[in-house]
């Protein structure tokens, strides 16, 4: 199988580098998916995922989990097609599963400011489910403007705009298999 892995892309004009590597992805994909494995043995957790940027995460993590589970997605959008965040939430797609009395697992590719894991996790609590918690697969610590409890992280990364793996650039760079960072930073 071949994926479309670069060193360096440009997209929409601007210049990305290579940042973490499909190795790096693979190997904290599985040991994220292993703890899941073990926390939830018996919960039967349902998986959120937030449309688009979680859907490639997602099917990985999902690929390496054994226990039972469910997965359902909900769409947001608070970046519009900037690279800043547009500081409101627009639910595009809601919820269909019924999360009452369930373990939900929210799945997000990135936390930047936290302004949507916080709406996604606001929302999910009215609906009483037994537990919350949050897995993504990106945070950007620095960037925080609304506090969410994050239980699972895959990599904490500094405050700069990043591209591949499920997410984009003004829609653009999903299919990229590495993740890659803007080559403004030095
Ligand atoms: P937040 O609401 O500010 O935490 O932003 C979360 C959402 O913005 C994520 O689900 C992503 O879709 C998007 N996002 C945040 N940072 C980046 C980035 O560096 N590259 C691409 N998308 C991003
Ligand atoms: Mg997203």
């Amino acid at each position: 199988m071949s994926f479309y892995e670069p060193d360096k892309i440009v997209c929409n004009g601007s210049l990305f580098r290579l940042f973490i590597t499909k190795e790096q992805i693979d190997k904290r994909v599985a040991a994220l998916a292993e703890q899941v494995n073990s926390d939830y043995k018996d919960k039967k957790p349902i998986f959120i995922g937030v449309l688009n940027g979680a859907f490639i995460f997602l099917a990985d993590l999902m690929r390496h989990v054994s226990i039972p589970c469910e997965v359902d997605f909900i769409k947001l959008s608070s970046y519009g097609d900037d690279k800043v965040s547009t500081g409101h939430v627009t639910e595009l797609k809601e919820l269909d599963a019924d999360v009452e009395g369930r373990h939900v697992i929210l799945i997000e590719d990135i936390i930047d400011t936290g302004l949507s894991m916080k709406y996604m996790v606001d929302r999910i609590q009215e609906k009483n489910p037994a537990s919350v918690s949050v897995l993504t697969l990106l945070h950007k610590p620095d960037a925080t403007k609304h506090f969410v409890n994050i239980d699972y992280v895959g990599f904490q990364i500094p405050t700069h705009f990043v591209l591949g793996y499920g997410m984009d650039y003004a829609q653009e760079g999903r299919n990229l298999a590495q993740i890659y960072v803007i080559d403004d930073v030095t």
